[in-house]
C-alpha cells in the first residue's frame, strides 16, 4: 500500500518491509514535502531498508527503525507539533538525524530540543549522511533498538546547551537555574559511572559545538572531583564550563564547525567570544562573578599570550587554570566526522608540551583524569 504520503522501499523484492530489515537495517525518514522524502530515499538506497513518511501524514508506519531522519523547516509550527507527535516512536531509535536546511543556532537547537543525536546543518549531503549512519563511534546497528539510548543527564544537558546557543541568537534572557541543574545531573552521572563513560556517550550522540560543551563539562567536573574541590566550587566548576562558549552563539557555524584551518580573519572572529559570552551572561542576576570572570578568561594563559585580556600569572584563578585545561582537552579529544578522535595519551601529551602557559602542579593532576579515570 503507497499513497503519496507514504513510501516504503524494501531493499529486495520481498514487499514486506520487515524481510528487508532482516537484511539491511532499517531506516525511517520524515520530511515536510514530498521532493525531500523522495531526495533521502533516494540517497539512502539501496544500502538501507528505508521507509517514508510526510509529516502531514497520520502516523502510521509501525516498523522500529535503528534510525530515524528528519528533514524539515524547524521554523514551523505544524512541523514541530507534528514530530513531537511521533516523539514516542522517534526515542526508540538508536540514531535520531535531523537535516537541518536553515543553519541557524535557534533551528539547530529547535532539532536537539526534539530529540536529534545528530543535526546536519545545510543542503542535504548524501556522503556526510551516509557516514553518520554507519559511524563507528554511533551506536552500531547490530545493538538492540533503544539499547544505546543516552539517559537523561545527556538529553538535559544537550537541550540546555541549544536552549542557552538559542537564547543569546534570539535575544531572549538565558534559563540560567535550568543550565545549572544540567550541570548538576552531569556531576551526578560522572560520579556514578565515571568520565570515561561519560566522554563515550556525548561523542556518540552529539557533534559540534553542544558536544564540546559537553565533553568539556564532564572534563571539569572529573578534574574537579579528583581535586577535591568543595562541593560550592564545583557548582562553580560545572556552571562555568556549561556556560565557557556561549559567545560562540554569535558566530557563523560555517566557521565554527570549519573543518579546515580558519584564516586569520576567521580566527579573529572566534576569538571575540569569550567577551562576547561575558557581555551577555553579565545581565543576568544568578550568575555569579567567579562564573563571569571564567567565561571571560577561559583562553588566557599563564605567560599573558592568551585573549582576550592578556591577563598573565596571578590574574587567572585557581577555577580559570582548570577550565582552560578541561577545555583544551576536550577540544582535542572531540569527535568530528572529519577526523579520527585523537586518543587521550596524545591530547595529554600535548597539554604537557604547553610549558609556561598552564600551570605545571595543575597539568600534572591531571594526568590522572586525562589517562585512566
Ligand atoms: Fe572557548
Ligand atoms: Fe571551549
Amino acid at each position: 500500500m503507497q499513497n503519496a504520503r507514504t513510501i516504503i522501499r524494501p531493499v529486495n523484492s520481498d514487499s514486506d518491509p520487515r524481510a528487508a530489515q532482516s537484511v539491511r537495517p532499517f531506516v525511517h525518514v520524515l520530511a515536510d514535502s514530498s521532493d525531500k522524502l523522495s531526495s533521502i530515499c533516494a540517497a539512502l538506497e539501496p544500502q538501507f531498508a528505508v521507509a517514508g513518511e510526510r509529516l502531514d501524514a497520520d502516523a502510521k508506519l509501525s516498523e522500529l527503525p535503528f534510525a530515524i531522519v528528519i528533514r524539515a523547516e524547524l521554523r514551523d509550527v505544524d512541523n514541530i507539533a507534528s514530530i513531537k507527535r511521533r516523539s514516542a516512536r522517534l526515542a526508540k531509535a538508536t540514531k535520531r538525524i535531523f537535516l537541518v536546511d536553515h543553519s541557524s543556532h535557534a533551528c539547530i537547537s529547535q532539532a536537539y530540543a526534539l530529540g536529534a543525536t545528530l543535526v546536519l546543518p545545510g543542503l542535504l549531503n548524501k556522503a556526510k549522511l551516509l557516514a553518520a549512519l554507519a559511524d563507528p563511534a554511533e551506536p552500531s546497528s547490530d545493538s538492540a533498538p533503544g539499547s544505546a539510548q543516552p539517559d537523561d543527564a545527556v538529553e538535559t544537558a544537550a537541550t540546555a546547551i541549544a536552549s542557552m546557543f538559542s537564547s543569546v541568537t534570539l535575544g531572549q534572557p538565558l534559563d540560567v537555574d535550568a543550565t545549572k541543574e544540567a550541570g548538576r545531573k552531569i556531576a551526578d552521572r560522572i560520579t556514578q559511572h565515571g568520565l570515561s563513560e561519560w566522554l563515550t556517550t556525548v561523542r556518540r550522540h552529539h557533534e559540534g559545538t553542544y558536544q564540546h560543551c559537553l565533553l568539556v563539562t564532564g572534563v571539569a567536573i572529573d578534574f574537579g572531583l579528583s581535586l577535591g574541590v568543595r562541593r560550592a566550587d564545583l557548582e562553580r566548576l560545572y556552571s562555568a564550563a556549561m556556560f565557557h562558549d556561549i559567545g560562540k552563539a554569535q558566530i557563523p557555524l560555517a566557521i565554527l564547525d570549519k573543518p579546515a584551518r580558519l584564516d586569520p580573519d576567521e580566527r579573529a572572529m572566534i576569538e571575540t567570544h569569550p567577551a562576547a559570552g561575558y557581555d551577555f551572561l553579565k545581565s543576568h542576576d544568578n550568575i555569579s562573578p567567579e562564573i563571569l570572570d571564567a567565561v571571560r578568561h577561559h583562553h588566557e594563559y599563564l605567560d599573558g599570550s592568551g585573549y582576550p585580556d592578556a591577563f598573565c600569572g596571578e590574574s587567572i584563578k585557581d577555577l580559570v587554570r582548570i577550565l582552560t585545561i578541561s577545555d583544551i582537552f576536550a577540544a582535542l579529544i572531540e569527535h568530528r566526522h572529519y577526523k579520527p578522535t585523537m586518543p587521550r595519551p596524545d591530547a595529554y601529551n600535548i597539554l604537557c608540551g604547553m610549558t609556561g602557559k598552564l600551570e605545571k602542579a595543575l597539568v600534572t593532576a591531571f594526568k590522572e583524569v586525562a589517562l585512566s579515570r
